[in-house]
């Protein structure tokens, strides 16, 4: 049985212990823990949880506002932006594998959004599309409330306007644990963006509606590590912290930048890769360095090297150096000191089968694409541009039988990249260029590079209206978004 059908046994399986067969009831006496097969979920630093209001161990309710708020991010001046929680990033979300879901969400902004969970395969329904779910008005509330089937490192985020919206700071952190997760002295997480801020007054910079923010996306000056600036004298520099000799760490990275892409690198560490957007790996790898594009995630296995002063990790971006070549550049995102000495078991991974990729599967093909139409920028998808503007309609791009494996093929013919998201559905990497690769895991996007092709593998086994789109902004937003039909009816409702 691979990993899939058993998501999908185990989400049945919940829903139906929710209706009339309630699951027996454990038998306590007081005093008694009522869940004592399941741990408590283990601390994950770097990002302040949202309280769980709910003392039932299977629900999570929270209260989630989105508001103004003003973040003191360099010297001077405090930088207005848009929080969730008057936190940045965004509280973290924080639930395990089969729990119930409940997000109270109110609209304090003076303009609409709606907030999208990124790689869950939950109910198109509670999934933030603007063409499914009505844009919560100022003032407004909407309830989320799903439950969350996959265990791994995911994200939420606006889908409203987002190239606005997500530039101004509406993200967060959503960590789904393992029904049995691995045991490691810490966890932590880091989510990476950029932003681009005046000179002159630290205030977000005036937005272009034409040029290469909009070709390319708009990239910042500033880079961000857990709404900590790091680069530049006056910036707050990476987040810090000690980590003893001897431990063996998760790290969780998120990267919610509205264009950038970069490496990924940890120095003074054994580092695996044991996660990508959709969960665990079936067997971590090792990586001198990984490539992230924006809303992909990695999850590494961190341990401290026995002649290593400190644990780092490290963002490598391309740069204009003095003499306007492109160069890349390493930036110190997050800085362990090792300090001290532990002794940490063995972390015991859970048994991880993906879906055959050796399957007789019909070929898609998606050509990402664009021009300039009286003088507007326009990306589409196979010739279509799907959502320009305030539009809340998509094209409907393809059908598509559930559980049915299809390759799709994704091409780029002009802008450098396009980092290609489908919504509520996991797929694997084959190929690019049409020779194989090696980018195991599940995958909830792609980085399709310039005059590149990119061929993935998906079971489309979560039915629904999907938006599929680059996860680029300014691409998004300017025609490179669409939906995709999976089956005909709709999938269950949240709860
Ligand atoms: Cu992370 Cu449609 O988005
Ligand atoms: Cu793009």
């Amino acid at each position: 049985m691979n990993r899939y059908t058993m998501g999908a046994f185990a989400l049945v399986g919940f829903l139906m212990g929710c209706g009339s067969e309630a699951p027996p009831a454990p038998s306590t006496t007081v005093g008694e823990v009522v869940h004592p097969e399941l741990p408590p979920l283990p601390e994950v630093s770097g990002l302040t949880p949202m309280p769980d209001l709910n003392p039932d161990p299977h629900i999570v309710e929270v209260d989630l506002v989105a508001r103004p708020h003003a973040v003191q991010l360099l010297p001077g001046q405090a930088t207005q932006l848009f929080n969730y929680n008057d936190q940045f990033p965004g509280p973290l979300l924080h639930a395990r594998v089969g729990d119930r879901v409940i997000i109270h969400f109110r609209n304090d902004l003076a303009e609409e959004t709606v907030i999208h969970w990124h790689g869950l395969r939950i109910s198109d329904q509670m999934d933030g599309s603007p063409v499914i779910q009505t844009p919560v008005q100022p003032g407004a509330s909407f309830t989320y409330d799903f439950v969350v089937p996959d265990a791994g490192t995911f994200w939420y985020h606006t889908h409203y306007h987002q190239i606005q919206q997500l530039e101004y700071g509406l993200y967060g952190a959503l960590v789904v644990h393992e029904r049995d997760f691995p045991v490691f002295s810490a966890e932590r997480i880091f989510v990476g963006d950029d932003i681009r801020l005046r000179t002159t007054n630290n205030q977000i910079s005036a937005f272009q509606t034409s040029g290469p923010d909009i070709g390319g996306g708009r990239v910042g000056n500033r880079l961000l590590s857990n709404g900590r600036v790091i680069n530049g004298e006056d910036g707050d520099g990476p987040v810090t912290f000690t980590i003893p000799r001897g431990a063996i760490e998760r790290w969780r990275f998120v990267l919610a930048t509205n264009a950038l892409s970069y490496g990924l690198r940890i120095r003074g560490a054994d580092a695996r890769v044991i996660s990508t957007d959709g969960g665990l790996l079936p067997e971590a790898f090792a990586l001198e360095r990984v490539e992230i594009a924006p809303g992909q995630r990695y999850d590494f296995e961190v341990r401290p090297q026995a002649d290593a002063t400190e644990v780092v990790l490290e963002a490598l971006v391309l740069v204009l150096d003095e003499n306007d070549n492109v160069v890349e550049a390493p930036f110190v995102l997050a800085r362990g000191t090792i300090e001290g000495e532990t002794v940490t078991p063995e972390p015991v991974y859970p048994k991880v089968s993906l879906p055959a990729t050796s399957v007789e599967a019909a070929g898609h093909e998606w050509k990402l694409s664009g021009g300039v139409v009286d003088g507007q920028v326009q990306f589409t998808i196979n010739g279509v541009p799907s959502y320009v503007g305030e539009g809340h309609e998509h094209v409907l791009l393809e059908t598509f039988e559930p559980n049915v494996p299809v390759k799709i093929t994704l091409s780029s013919n002009v802008s450098p990249r396009h980092p290609f998201h489908i919504h509520g559905q996991f797929f694997q990497i084959l190929e690019r260029g049409g020779k194989p690769v090696f980018e195991p895991g599940l995958r909830d996007t792609v980085e399709v590079r310039g005059n590149e092709t990119a061929t993935i593998l998906s079971y489309f086994e979560n039915h629904g209206r999907w938006m599929v789109h680059c996860h680029i902004s300014e691409h998004s937003e300017n025609g490179m978004m669409a939906d995709v039909q999976v089956g005909t009816q709709a999938a269950g409702h949240g709860h």
